[in-house]
């Protein structure tokens, strides 16, 4: 435990937020949906220190079945199988506890916009429902924080996810709260710990993740049952603008200069295991042609085509305007044969969400 004091390094302090609160003077509830989602919530509880074993070692061997997640597959090159076996798991301890990491101030940035939320939203199922979904947050925190210290260290927060999380707490609207977290964050995150928790051999991490995950899901169907019912009743201008903030949240998370930034930071965080970057870096330019070929066919569609984009089509937050943009700064990161040519390729390509997310977060459903 650390000493208490007033003010220590590690806070941040004097963000200017602008929320706005609402009273609602009505108690009924008015949107059943939410009013079920919140009692499942409340149902749905879990105490961490109870329900997971805390007391089971990290089992750094099995966390080799999950890609380091450096854009590039690092893991398949010459030089990578040259490594000892005792390199290989510091690179991959390390490199993990640096993505969980992200994962980490994502949750309290997740547990800090859902306090806001309560205050902020006009309805009252909805500030009850915010009011659960805070406390999950809490909770998250707690793991994540939990496991990445037992693992290696808490890194900092990357530049990309830190400019998202201070938009969405600053902005004053809270239709953007809602789109900034639950639509684009949230999305994000389910979908990463969906792989991440499907991959993973790692026993208790799976265990911490399946947790995690299924409340997750709720706060997604949270975001798509209120937004997608606030939507219809915006008019034209505020549909833009809403619009264009999911776009904006989404560019940042994908664009290329932030990969660019995240493989410098993992470059930096491999070196202290003693990787040579240098030799690593020749062998991928030496390989490169090899390695891309190789890994094309299977590419994912990641997590902004592959979930957030569908989820506000969802929300009839997709205008042909907006699905333009995306379709424009998608096709220069990721290529055409990810994305399609053109809009109307690219709309098609756009999987369907999952009617059931719950399950589909288990990996039941593809
Ligand atoms: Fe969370
Ligand atoms: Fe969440």
């Amino acid at each position: 435990m650390s000493e208490f004091k007033l003010k220590t390094e590690t806070q941040e302090p004097d963000l200017d937020t602008a929320m706005k609160v609402v009273y609602q003077w009505n108690y009924d509830p008015e949107v059943d949906e939410l009013r079920n989602l919140y009692n499942k919530a409340t149902e749905a509880q879990w105490v961490a220190e109870r329900e997971i074993d805390w007391e089971r070692p990290i089992d750094l061997e099995k966390f080799g079945a999950v890609p380091l997640g450096a854009a590039i597959p690092i893991e398949k090159t010459s030089y990578w199988k040259s490594l000892s076996a005792e390199t290989k798991a510091e690179v991959t301890r390390k490199t993990s506890a640096f993505r969980l990491s992200n994962f980490l101030h994502g949750e309290q940035g997740a547990l800090m916009v859902a306090s806001q939320l309560v205050n902020a939203v006009p309805h009252t199922d909805a500030k009850f429902y915010a009011a659960t979904q805070t406390m999950d947050e809490a909770r998250h925190v707690e793991v994540f924080a939990k496991y990445i210290e037992k693992l290696d260290e808490i890194r900092p927060i990357a530049a990309p996810l830190k400019d998202i999380l201070d938009e969405t707490l600053r902005t004053d609207d809270w239709l953007k709260k809602l789109v900034g977290m639950q639509i684009v964050v949230e999305g994000l995150a389910l979908y990463s710990f969906r792989e991440m928790r499907n991959l993973t051999e790692e026993p208790l991490l799976k265990d911490l993740l399946t947790y995690v995950a299924r409340d997750e899901a709720r706060h997604h169907a949270y975001g798509v049952q209120y937004v997608s019912r606030c939507v219809p009743q915006l008019d034209d201008a505020e549909r833009t603008e809403l619009e264009d903030f999911a776009l904006e949240a989404s560019r940042t998370l994908i664009d290329s200069r932030n990969q660019a930034t995240f493989f410098t930071e993992a470059l930096k965080i491999w070196a202290e295991a003693g990787i040579d970057s240098e030799a690593l870096l020749t062998s991928l330019q030496a390989e490169r042609d090899e390695l891309t070929k190789n890994a094309r066919p299977g590419r994912r569609l990641g997590p902004i085509s592959g979930f957030v984009i569908p989820t506000l089509r969802r929300c009839g937050l997709l205008s042909e305007r907006v699905a333009g943009h995306f379709h424009g700064f998608l096709k220069e990161n990721l290529g055409t044969n990810l994305v399609g040519e053109d809009v109307a390729q690219f709309l098609e390509i756009l999987p369907d969400l999952p009617e059931d997310t719950a399950s589909w977060v288990m990996g039941e459903v593809n």
